[in-house]
Order: C-alpha cells, then sequence, then structure tokens
C-alpha cells in the first residue's frame, strides 16, 4: 500500500487542492481504493467531502459529522458518540473511514480540537508517541487490506502532526507556489526529507516524488523562481517536469453545488482535465512503475 503525502510548511500553496486531485485520479481513473486522510487541524480536505460540523465545545472548530454505520440503538455502537476522525489515533479509539461521492474513495476526516492537542504536544516522550500512532494505524491489517493508496493532506506546520506523516509514508510530494516565501518552505520539508531518510531502515525508504509547482502563472515573475529552482544544483533534480497552473476551475469545484464536482468528470478536451491528468498520471507513474 502506497502513502503518498502533500506537505510544505508554507500556507496556501496547493496542498489540500493536489491531495484532491491525486486522490480523485487515483479513484476514478486508476480505479484504486483510496483512504483520504486529513491530518490539518483546519478540516478543508475533510469539508470536501463531509458536510463537516462546527464542534460545540470549541466553535472555532470543526468536527466530522454523524457516521452512517452509526446506529444509536445497536448495543454494539453503544460507546461510540457516532464520529470519528483520523484523530482517534491518538485517542487509542478505532478509526471508521466514511464512504464519499467518488466511487473507490474513503475519508479519515480531521477533527480540529483533536489534531490541535496532539500538535500542540512538547514532552518529548508524548511526542515521539505522536509520531509513531499514524504509521501504526496505517500498518494494521484492516487498513492494508481494505485500501490500495492513501492520499494525505497535511497542515501547514513542521510540527508533529507534519512529522507523523513523514514518518508514515512512502511517498512525499512538496507543491509549491513560484514565489519567495513558499519557495522558502521547500528547504524546509527537504531538510525533514534528509533527517527522516537517515534514520529509516534501507527496505522502506521514503521517496521524495518531488517539487510539484502550483498556481504556475506564465509572469515573469513565476517563471524566475521556476528557473532559478531547476538552475540550483542542490534541489534542482527535485523539481517536477509538470505544473498545475493557476486556473479558476481548480477553485470552482471546492464549491458544494459545483456540478461536476470533479475535474475528472469535465469534458475529454477541457484544459484543466487535460492538465490534471497529466500531472496526477506522472506522479502515479514514478509511484507505481
Ligand atoms: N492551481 C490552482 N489554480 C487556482 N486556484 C488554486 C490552485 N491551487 C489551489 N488553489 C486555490 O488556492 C487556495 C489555497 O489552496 P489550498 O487550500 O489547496 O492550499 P493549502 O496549501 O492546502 O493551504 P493550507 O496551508 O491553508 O492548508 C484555495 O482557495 C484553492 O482553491
Ligand atoms: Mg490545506
Amino acid at each position: 500500500m502506497e502513502i503518498i503525502a502533500f506537505v510544505n510548511n508554507k500556507g496556501g500553496v496547493g496542498k489540500t487542492t493536489c491531495s484532491k486531485l491525486m486522490a480523485e485520479y487515483l479513484s476514478k481513473t486508476r480505479k484504486l481504493r483510496t483512504l483520504c486522510i486529513d491530518f490539518d487541524p483546519q478540516c478543508n480536505f475533510s469539508h470536501q467531502y463531509l458536510h463537516m460540523e462546527i464542534d460545540p465545545a470549541a466553535p472555532e472548530g470543526l468536527i466530522p459529522p454523524i457516521h452512517p454505520d452509526f446506529d444509536p440503538i445497536d448495543p454494539d455502537d453503544s460507546d461510540w458518540d457516532g464520529r470519528s476522525s483520523i484523530a482517534e489515533i491518538f485517542y487509542g479509539q478505532g478509526v471508521v473511514p466514511y464512504p464519499t461521492y467518488v466511487e473507490n474513495l474513503d475519508i479519515a476526516p480531521g477533527h480540529a480540537e483533536k489534531l490541535l492537542t496532539a500538535e500542540s504536544v512538547r514532552r518529548s516522550e508524548v511526542v515521539e508517541k505522536v509520531h509513531k500512532q499514524l504509521a501504526s494505524f496505517l500498518n494494521s491489517s484492516d487498513v492494508q487490506a481494505a485500501y490500495d493508496v492513501v492520499v494525505i493532506d497535511t497542515a501547514p506546520s513542521k510540527g508533529p502532526l507534519t512529522i507523523s506523516v513523514i514518518k508514515a509514508a512512502t511517498h512525499i510530494v512538496i507543491p509549491s507556489v513560484m514565489e519567495e516565501q513558499p519557495v522558502q518552505g521547500i528547504y524546509g520539508m527537504l531538510q525533514l526529507w534528509m533527517q527522516e531518510s537517515l534514520s529509516r531502515e534501507k527496505s522502506r525508504p521514503l521517496q521524495l516524488v518531488g517539487i510539484l509547482p502550483n498556481m504556475f502563472k506564465q509572469t515573469r515573475l513565476h517563471k524566475d523562481i521556476l528557473q532559478s529552482l531547476q538552475n540550483n544544483l542542490a534541489i534542482g533534480k527535485y523539481v517536477l517536469p509538470v505544473k498545475f497552473s493557476q486556473r479558476i476551475v481548480f477553485a470552482e469545484v471546492d464549491a458544494a453545488d459545483s456540478n461536476p464536482r470533479s475535474i475528472f468528470d469535465f469534458q475529454e478536451q477541457h484544459v484543466a482535465k487535460t492538465e490534471a491528468m497529466e500531472v496526477c498520471s506522472y506522479i502515479a507513474e514514478r509511484i507505481f512503475a
């Protein structure tokens, strides 16, 4: 089972958008049983597929809706409140992924408060525990039997949640806008990748798929920054030869009333669909070849 994570500690570079496109490409086009994981307390990825609810205990955050399999009169469900997020891994409870409107695509949603609690741990023995939970969930026989591939969206941070994802992933992609601030985030992520690579057993390396330019515009700024990355002796080799352009439809399909709801349901020759196919199939080839 391949575990693909989109990481960059800079905000708004397209981690969630790329996670969504990749997950829909794998489930719809490749027919792979895909599990999405939302490891960001903002819960943007979850909100794409589920009607997330405001947490009555912490109104600035979101919680997952009641799970469709929850039956309040079933005695087996008597010690379950009916909601299940990926953050249950930190509380020793089972995670029950939700089906979505996309065939072959399930999601283990976020839970703002619970993920923030895990993100804020500082005592080293607790941090160590947080780091290991995601990998042990993904290595469980249930998850391994149910899914072919996992796509993880991460928070704009280098905290315990992101480290936990780096430890669990088989592949990482670093999306970035070709502007000064987001490009700085690339260096931090490469550093995490190298640290993790050194501490891993040789038999399960963490593969860096590469740096994925996103929201690319044919402006002098974007072209110059892309070129200087490509020419950089240390990191040029990691810049992918494909990119996502700045296209309003990539944002428009996020609306719950969008029709179609997936770029992959647009007509064949649609320019955004063609681009999404090109980028996602390139990444998939790198992972599954
Ligand atoms: N290629 C694109 N073209 C146009 N809009 C885009 C593109 N990629 C992302 N966006 C839009 O830019 C905004 C930020 O993207 P997104 O939420 O994917 O970034 P993020 O890295 O996940 O942010 P955060 O760090 O806050 O989690 C969103 O409104 C999204 O719809
Ligand atoms: Mg996001």
